[in-house]
């Protein structure tokens, strides 16, 4: 089949504005829009730039919007999004060349939150054990890829990318509901502050956008009670 792909393009070291550029490619229905991307890449114009690495919905480096959508351009074949595609840049960060955005911003959010484990007790003598039922606690949050789909379907991060933004809450998440962790609290004040969770207006963007179908409003909302209870039950 032929496929029309429109791609944002910018180059800020030559571009005055930027622009889209359009491809006619003979595309099977099962590619990948991401095959598209390499096709352009390899057979019209070599300068196009984009992040890819796995190729598999795993590394989350080519999250882009899609016809509109944010989603990975791994996971997203031509007879999901028909003949007529166009691929920008994700929103609310800037844009340092064609598809490829400065993710420091988000990357700085993300570190904050004390994204890692904390427990300086003795460890035991084989490892620290926990309950199916604990451990099913955080269990859909463990599946962020940080590809950053979320916070940049987000208006709230659009407004202000001082808000730490749905990846970095979830990621918070993962550490706050396990219960070998002991710095739930030092996190819950990190995001109790006017850039934390209650710049959240439950949008729901963020679970739509979301590749790894992590129900990331729902553990917003978890997050915000926890702060207001000051319960993580
Ligand atoms: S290239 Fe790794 S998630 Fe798409």
């Amino acid at each position: 089949m032929q496929v029309t792909l429109k791609v944002f393009r910018y180059n800020p070291e030559k571009d005055k504005k930027r622009h889209y550029k359009t491809y006619t490619l003979e595309a099977d229905p099962t590619d990948q829009v991401l095959d598209l991307l390499e096709k352009v890449k390899n057979t019209e114009d070599g300068t196009l730039s984009f992040r890819r690495s796995c190729a598999h919905g795993v590394c989350g480096s080519d999250a882009m919007r899609i016809n509109g959508v944010n989603r990975l351009a791994c996971k997203v074949l031509v007879q999901d999004v028909g003949n007529k595609i166009t691929v920008e840049p994700i929103l609310g960060l800037s844009v340092e060349k064609d598809l490829i955005v400065d993710m420091e911003p988000f990357f700085d959010n993300f570190r904050s939150v004390m994204p890692y484990f904390v427990n300086d007790d003795e460890p035991p003598q084989q490892e620290r054990l926990q309950s199916p039922e604990d451990r099913a606690r955080f269990d859909d949050t463990t599946k962020c890829i940080l590809c950053g789909a979320c916070t940049t379907s987000c208006p709230s991060f659009w407004a202000n990318s001082e808000y730490l933004g749905p990846a970095s809450i979830i990621n918070a998440h993962r550490f706050i509901f396990d219960n070998r962790d002991k710095a739930a609290e030092d996190r819950l004040k990190i995001l109790n502050d006017q850039f934390g969770v209650y710049r959240c207006h439950t949008i729901y963007n963020c679970t739509d956008a979301c590749p790894r179908e992590i129900e990331v409003t729902k553990a917003i909302g978890e997050v915000k009670k926890a702060i207001v209870t000051g319960r993580l039950s």
